[in-house]
Formats: C-alpha cells, sequence, structure tokens
C-alpha cells in the first residue's frame, strides 16, 4: 500500500513536470500550430478584403490583456462591432506604455468559440509584427477584419452569433525586429480637425440637432441607420438594420452607394485619414438630454 502510493505520487510529480515543461513553450508551440492550421481559434491572415457579403450577422466583441509584467495598458477602442459575414469591418485598440523606458511588445490573439477560428479572416493587424512602444507614448491601432461568409455554410456554426476576439501583449522576445507603433500615432484621429472637416463638407446638408437636407447628425455614433422618425430616408437606409459605429460610419464616409446601394447621400470622404477625424468628432459630441 506505502510503496503504491509512493508510485502514484512519482507518477504524478513526472507528468506534473512534463506538463511544467511544455507550458513554457506551449504559447510558441501553439501558435506555431494554430497558424499552421488555423484551429484552436487562432484565426487567419490574408491579403484582401472579402468581396461577397451575407445578409447573416454577427457580433464581434472585442477582449484585450497584458502579461503581468507588462506595463502596458491596452483596451478596445468600442465593445463590440456588428457585422454580416463577408462584409469588412474596422476595430481600433488603443495602447499605452505607462513605463519610462520604450518597450517592444507582441501581441498573440485568440477567436472564441474556437470553430469560427477558421474563418476570421484579419486584412490588418498589429498582431502581425513586433511593436515597439515608446516611453509614456499612446497609439491607436487598426485592425481590419471580415468573417469568411462560407461560414454560413458550415451547419457546425450555425449556432453562432457572437464572436470575441481577444488580444494579449507580452514584452517580445525579438525586439531587434520591432516596428514602432509612432506610424499610427501619426495618424491618430483628432475630433479638432474632424469638427472643421465637418463644418466644411457636411454642415451644408446636416445639423447636429435638427434634421436638414440630411438627418440630423449629433447622436449618430450608436445609432441605428435610417430611424429617426421625420426623416425620409431611402428605402436603403429604413432597411439597412445596422448600426452607426466607428466601423459602419467609415464604410458609408467612404462610399455610401457602394456601402448600402440605392442611399441617396450625394458625397464622400476619400481620405482615411479625414474619415478618422469626423468620426472622431461624431463620437466625441455629448449625447443630448433625454
Ligand atoms: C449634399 C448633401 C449631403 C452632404 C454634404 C452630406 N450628407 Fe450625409 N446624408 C445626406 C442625405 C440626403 C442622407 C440620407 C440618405 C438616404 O436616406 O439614403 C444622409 C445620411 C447620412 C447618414 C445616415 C444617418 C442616419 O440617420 O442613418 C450619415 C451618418 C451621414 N449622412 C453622415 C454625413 C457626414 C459625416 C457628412 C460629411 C462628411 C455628410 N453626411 C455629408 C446628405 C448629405
Amino acid at each position: 500500500m506505502f510503496t503504491r502510493t509512493r508510485l502514484t505520487v512519482a507518477a504524478f510529480v513526472a507528468v506534473l513536470a512534463v506538463m511544467t515543461v511544455i507550458t513554457s513553450y506551449s504559447v510558441t508551440l501553439y501558435r506555431l500550430f494554430c497558424q499552421a492550421t488555423g484551429s484552436g481559434g487562432t484565426t487567419q491572415r490574408v491579403a484582401e478584403g472579402s468581396t461577397t457579403q451575407t445578409a447573416r450577422i454577427v457580433t464581434v466583441f472585442f477582449d484585450t490583456s497584458v502579461a503581468p509584467n507588462m506595463p502596458w495598458r491596452f483596451i478596445p477602442v468600442q465593445r463590440s462591432v456588428k457585422l454580416h459575414l463577408g462584409e469588412d469591418s474596422m476595430a481600433f485598440f488603443e495602447a499605452q506604455n505607462l513605463s519610462n523606458h520604450d518597450i517592444v511588445g507582441h501581441a498573440t490573439f485568440n477567436v472564441t468559440p474556437d470553430k469560427v477560428g477558421v474563418y476570421f479572416k484579419k486584412v490588418q493587424c498589429f498582431c502581425f509584427n513586433e511593436e515597439k512602444l515608446a516611453a509614456g507614448e499612446k497609439v491607436q491601432m487598426p485592425v481590419t477584419f471580415f468573417v469568411d461568409p462560407r461560414m454560413a455554410d458550415d451547419p457546425n456554426t450555425a449556432d453562432v452569433d457572437q464572436i470575441t476576439l481577444s488580444y494579449t501583449f507580452f514584452q517580445s522576445k525579438k525586439p531587434d525586429t520591432a516596428i514602432d507603433l509612432a506610424r499610427f500615432s501619426a495618424k491618430a484621429p483628432d475630433a479638432q480637425a474632424g469638427s472643421r472637416l465637418f463644418a466644411a463638407q457636411c454642415a451644408g446638408c446636416h445639423a447636429l440637432e435638427s434634421n436638414k437636407i440630411g438627418p440630423e447628425l449629433g447622436n449618430v455614433v450608436g445609432r441605428e441607420a435610417g430611424s429617426l422618425a421625420g426623416y425620409p430616408y431611402s428605402h436603403a437606409l429604413q432597411t439597412a438594420h445596422l448600426v452607426w459605429t466607428k466601423a459602419t460610419l467609415d464604410q458609408w464616409l467612404k462610399n455610401p452607394q457602394a456601402f448600402l446601394p440605392g442611399a441617396q447621400m450625394p458625397m464622400h470622404v476619400d481620405e482615411a485619414i479625414d474619415r478618422n477625424d469626423i468620426i472622431a468628432y461624431l463620437a466625441s459630441l455629448p449625447k443630448p438630454a433625454g
């Protein structure tokens, strides 16, 4: 009885030792494995956006964390985004280096439920690189992505209407290959510039507190498209069933008719930087009382 217990303990200790070794390598191994197979909730990297869209809508939630010894603050700018399968979307994440020295970070990422990982396609992501953030610096980093419309054909994912995209920033093991996150801070959205652009490009048709030629825009961020009583929307906007978020506003302003065929806003904003600034301005407006 006594020896048996000792044997069991010895076996247990051996298993524990092996597991410890495996876990210390597992972040790297797991990523290598997942990048090769696309399983385990790891997302796919693609060169270009989607070309087809479907009617099915999913909500993508964003989740962030930093490794315990990493003095960065890292948060999603928006909590979630609703999108059609196949629709190109964009989300922003904010990172700040709280220390007094430059740090190179590396983000690992994961999608839940796991089975959706193969359908989650990222076009642009800070997580593709080793990223340097200077002491005290703060940036907003965009991720562009879409959910592969082929997910609609997979009976296994028929129950999925919510997806969570999680990132964790670790200190980089390859700091010498880092590129500088300052490339985004140069383009961080600027609400004041957005206010000037709004006055010049939007105010002719839109007011903040009443309908004009175009609908009232004071509280447009977070509002359902085509939803103001008393404004004669086009059929396209009335039946759009989407919420105006930074991502959907970006697509709308880039090309309203491509985004919602039949829409009747006769202008668009070509420059991504201008769109970001205008959207930052709209998002910064105080919610009207009531
Ligand atoms: C020449 C007039 C005109 C200009 C300039 C214009 N818009 Fe519009 N906008 C419209 C019209 C008309 C609609 C309604 C379109 C429809 O019903 O299809 C609209 C709709 C919108 C909506 C949808 C609102 C809702 O309630 O669903 C948003 C958002 C919007 N515009 C933002 C902007 C922004 C931002 C600018 C400046 C960059 C701008 N628009 C410039 C005419 C204009």
